[in-house]
């Protein structure tokens, strides 16, 4: 069985995305699709030349919306905010482009007759996950943002920094939206062995300031090259490949969660058809309203973008 991959939108992120699934050999079939054909056209040429200095080989196909049927996941990269649009640090401040360009996207995915799992990084994730399920009509389990699973790795990389210690040695996650209403669930963060929260004191971690600084890490990238790429590209090619390989992983991503009637970041195990299982966490009671929060947010924004 051949591993079909579509990555639609090649600007920074997205063809930082093509770049990963080409050179680690994650897809026997890749399809890329931009607007600007000329970009595009070039960028298979540029990774045909890598692959000459590749072991893997993948076939790739350039801007062919109906190459998308029998593909097993389309990753969506479209948008590109300009540094002088987002003053304010705020995802939603990019809905009313992306907004746009994700329902004509959306719709001619759905024309397609793609049946796969969308993997959506497109900001503001969570709610441009939501409408890429309500535009293409895919169950909900099969349309998921990589929400947090970025967010979470910023945590790690400070925990870990404090702790002298690798950021794969740190679990727990980053919950909610994907932007300035995640928050970081201390109950789940647990390194050496130990709750994070126990050891805090001991190690001099300060733990709001390692919560802002996962928030705001995205915009600290952001300001230096006015764009971010490498961790987002590489959370949804991870992400990408738990489903490709049916691994039941769990992963803090961005999928609808019913008692709250939206999609943010709450672990899930993910597969082959997307979200198998959703998790329970015991949070805490100010974790609780935190969550809360963040999902009165991204409903709202959801539906003026529905209007
Ligand atoms: C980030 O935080 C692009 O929202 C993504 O890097």
């Amino acid at each position: 069985m051949t591993r079909k991959i579509g990555v639609i939108g090649m600007g920074n992120v997205g063809s930082t995305v093509a770049h990963y699934i080409v050179s680690s050999g994650s897809a026997d079939d890749l399809v890329l699709i931009d607007t600007n054909e000329k970009k595009v056209q070039a960028d298979a040429i540029d990774f045909e030349d890598a692959m000459a200095n590749l072991p893997t080989h993948t076939n790739i196909t350039v801007n062919d919306y109906s190459a998308l049927a029998d593909a097993d996941i389309i990753i969506s990269a479209v948008g590109q905010i300009k540094l002088q649009d987002n003053a304010g640090d705020d995802r939603f401040a990019e809905l009313p482009f992306t907004s746009v360009q994700v329902k004509d996207v959306a719709q001619k995915i759905k024309e397609s007759g793609f049946h796969g799992v969308i993997v959506a990084i497109t900001n503001p994730v969570d709610v441009i996950t939501s409408i890429y399920q309500e535009v293409t009509g895919l169950p909900k389990n099969q349309v998921i943002g990589t929400g947090t699973l970025l967010d979470s790795a910023r945590m790690k990389r400070a925990v870990a920094k404090g702790l002298d210690i690798d950021p794969r040695s740190v679990t727990g996650y980053n919950l909610g939206e994907h932007g300035n209403s995640q928050f970081t669930a201390w109950s789940t963060v647990r390194a050496l062995g130990r709750p994070v929260t126990e050891i805090a004191t001991e190690r001099g971690l300060n733990l709001d300031e390692i919560d802002h600084d996962a928030r705001i890490g995205g915009y600290v990238v952001f300001r230096g090259k006015g764009y971010t790429n490498y961790g987002v590209a590489t959370a949804a090619v991870r992400l990408a490949n738990v489903v490709l390989n049916d691994a039941h992983e769990e992963l803090p991503v961005s999928n609808y969660r019913k008692e709250l009637d939206t999609y943010l970041s709450y672990p899930a195990i993910v597969g082959r058809n997307g979200i198998v299982e959703q998790l329970q966490l015991k949070l805490t009671d100010e974790e609780l309203a935190k969550l809360q929060t963040s999902a009165d947010f991204i409903k709202t924004k959801f539906a003026e973008s529905m209007q």
